[in-house]
C-alpha cells in the first residue's frame, strides 16, 4: 500500500468485523461500570502541557520522551492525551467537595509517541477507571475487583496480576534518600549510560529491562524497607483483602510503574499471550495535584489493543449481523417507492437497505448478502401496482408473497428483530 492511504506510523483504521469487537468490549465494558456505579466521563484529547506536567512526573518516559506536543496559535503548549488520569483528576478537581467518592470511567483514544511495535501503538485506546478516594484498602481491592469482573465478561482467562506497595506520599522522602544511599553505593557497577539515569527518579532503576542492571539492582534492599509501619499495615491489609475475596495475586516487590503520581498500592495485570508487551492493565493509587489542591484516587486502564490480542475472540462470526431487510428493486421506478419503504421499516427499529442504481437481480442479492440480511423483500412494477410485495426468507429459502400494508403492519407488531 502506498503512503497516500495509510494512516500514521502505530496508527490504526479499524474497520469492518473489528470494529464489532471494539462494540462489543465498549458495551460490556459499560454495563460492568455501571453495575459497579462508575458514570461516563469524557474529557477532551487535547489539553494544556500542565495537565500531564504537573502529574506524571518529570523523570517518567512519558514526559521526556513520548508526548505529542503542539502549539496553538496563541502560543500555548498543547499534549495530546497520553493517558486518561491526569485529565479526569484536572476535571475532578475543578467540582471541589462534590467529587468526593465519585467514580468515573472512560473510554478512548491515547497518544504516545513510542517505537510502535507489537502490542505498542502511538495511538491506541483504553478503557480506565478512577475513584476519587482518600487512602483506603478496601476502595484499593474494589479497585482490582472490578477489572477482574471486566476481564471476566471479556472471556479473558490466563491473567497474571502482580502488586506492590510505593508507601505513602510521606514516605517519598526517607525512600528516595535510602534508596539514592544504596544506589550510589554499587552505582560504578551499572553501564556507563544508566549512571546518569539514577539521579532523574531512583525507583525507576527496577524497571530497567537491561539484564546486566537487572542483576546489579538484585542487590538494592527493597522499597519497604524505607517505610512507615503504617505504610507497610496499609499494605498487608490490601493483601489480606484481595485472598479473601479470591483474586490470586503475586507481589513483586520491585514493580514500581512508570508514573509519578502513584503512592500505597500499584498493580499491573499481564497477560502470557502477549510477548514483550504484556502488560494489559496497570494501575494504583495517587495523589495529583491540581493548583492547590490535591485529589487522593485509584484507578486503573486496560489496553483495549492488547485486551484484543489477549482474547481470541473466536466468537467473530456471532458478531456479525444477520438480521437485515434488503429490498431488491425491479426497475428503474420500483427504486424510489422502495426508498420510502426502507425509511418506513428503519423508523419500526429494523435495518433496512437497498442498491440505488438500476441493477441486476443477481447483483441486489449478493449486496444482500454483504449486508447481513435475514430477508430480501422484491418489488418491480407489477408490485407497485397490485400494491404488494415478495418476501424471501435467506435463512429458510421460503418465499412469499404479501400485501404491502398487511406485511407493514405484521412487521411492527413482531416488536422484535427479524
Ligand atoms: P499505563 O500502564 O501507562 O497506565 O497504561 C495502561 C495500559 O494501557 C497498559 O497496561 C497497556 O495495556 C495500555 N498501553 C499503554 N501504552 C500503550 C501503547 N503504546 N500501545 C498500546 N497499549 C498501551 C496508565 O495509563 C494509568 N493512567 C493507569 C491508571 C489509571 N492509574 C491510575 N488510574
Amino acid at each position: 500500500m502506498t503512503n497516500d492511504f495509510k494512516p500514521l506510523q502505530g496508527m490504526t483504521d479499524i474497520t469492518g468485523v473489528e470494529v464489532l469487537k471494539w462494540q462489543q468490549i465498549e458495551e460490556q465494558a459499560r454495563n460492568i461500570f455501571d453495575t459497579f456505579g462508575y458514570s461516563e466521563l469524557r474529557t477532551p484529547i487535547l489539553e494544556r502541557s500542565e495537565v500531564f506536567l504537573h502529574s506524571l512526573g518529570d523523570g517518567s518516559d512519558i514526559i521526556k520522551k513520548e508526548m505529542y506536543v503542539l502549539e496553538d496559535r496563541g502560543g500555548r503548549s498543547l499534549v495530546l492525551r497520553p493517558e486518561g488520569t491526569a485529565g479526569a483528576i484536572r476535571y475532578l478537581a475543578s467540582m471541589g467537595e462534590e467529587a468526593n467518592n465519585l467514580r468515573v470511567y472512560y473510554i478512548g483514544p491515547m497518544f504516545r509517541c513510542e517505537r510502535p511495535q507489537a502490542g505498542r501503538k502511538r495511538q491506541f485506546h483504553q478503557i480506565g477507571a478512577e475513584f476519587v478516594s482518600n487512602p483506603n484498602p478496601y476502595a484499593d481491592v474494589e479497585s482490582i475487583m472490578l477489572q477482574f469482573e471486566l476481564l471476566k465478561k471479556w472471556g479473558i482467562k490466563d491473567v497474571k496480576i502482580k502488586i506492590n506497595t510505593l508507601g505513602s506520599k510521606y514516605d517519598k522522602k526517607n525512600i528516595n534518600e535510602g534508596m539514592l544511599k544504596a544506589l550510589n553505593k554499587i552505582k560504578n557497577r551499572f553501564p556507563k549510560n544508566y549512571q546518569n539515569r539514577i539521579d532523574e527518579n531512583v525507583l525507576r532503576v527496577f524497571d530497567w529491562k537491561d539484564e546486566e542492571c537487572k542483576k546489579i539492582t538484585s542487590d538494592l534492599p527493597l522499597i519497604t524497607s524505607f517505610m512507615s509501619e503504617d505504610s507497610l499495615t496499609y499494605f498487608n491489609k490490601v493483601n489480606e483483602l484481595l485472598t479473601e475475596v479470591d483474586i490470586e495475586f503475586e507481589h513483586d516487590p520491585k514493580l514500581v510503574r512508570g508514573l509519578d503520581y502513584y503512592n500505597h498500592t500499584v498493580w499491573e495485570i499481564t497477560h502470557n499471550s502477549l510477548g514483550s508487551q504484556d502488560a494489559i492493565a496497570g494501575g494504583g493509587r495517587y495523589t495529583i495535584q491540581v493548583g492547590k489542591k490535591q485529589i487522593n484516587g485509584v484507578g486503573f486502564a486496560l489496553g483495549i489493543e492488547r485486551l484484543i490480542l489477549a482474547s481470541d475472540f473466536k466468537r467473530e462470526e456471532n458478531l456479525i449481523k444477520k438480521n437485515g431487510i434488503w429490498i431488491v428493486s425491479l426497475g428503474e421506478k420500483a427504486i424510489i417507492e422502495n426508498m420510502k419503504l426502507s425509511n418506513k421499516i428503519r423508523s419500526l427499529g429494523y435495518r433496512c437497505g437497498m442498491e440505488l442504481e438500476n441493477k441486476s437481480i443477481k447483483s441486489q442479492l449478493r449486496k444482500a448478502d454483504k449486508f447481513g440480511a435475514k430477508i430480501v423483500l422484491i418489488r418491480g412494477d407489477q408490485e407497485l401496482i397490485d400494491n404488494k410485495l415478495i418476501e424471501k426468507n435467506l435463512e429458510n429459502g421460503l418465499q412469499q408473497e404479501f400485501d404491502l400494508d398487511d406485511w407493514i403492519r405484521i412487521l411492527g407488531e413482531k416488536n422484535a428483530s427479524i
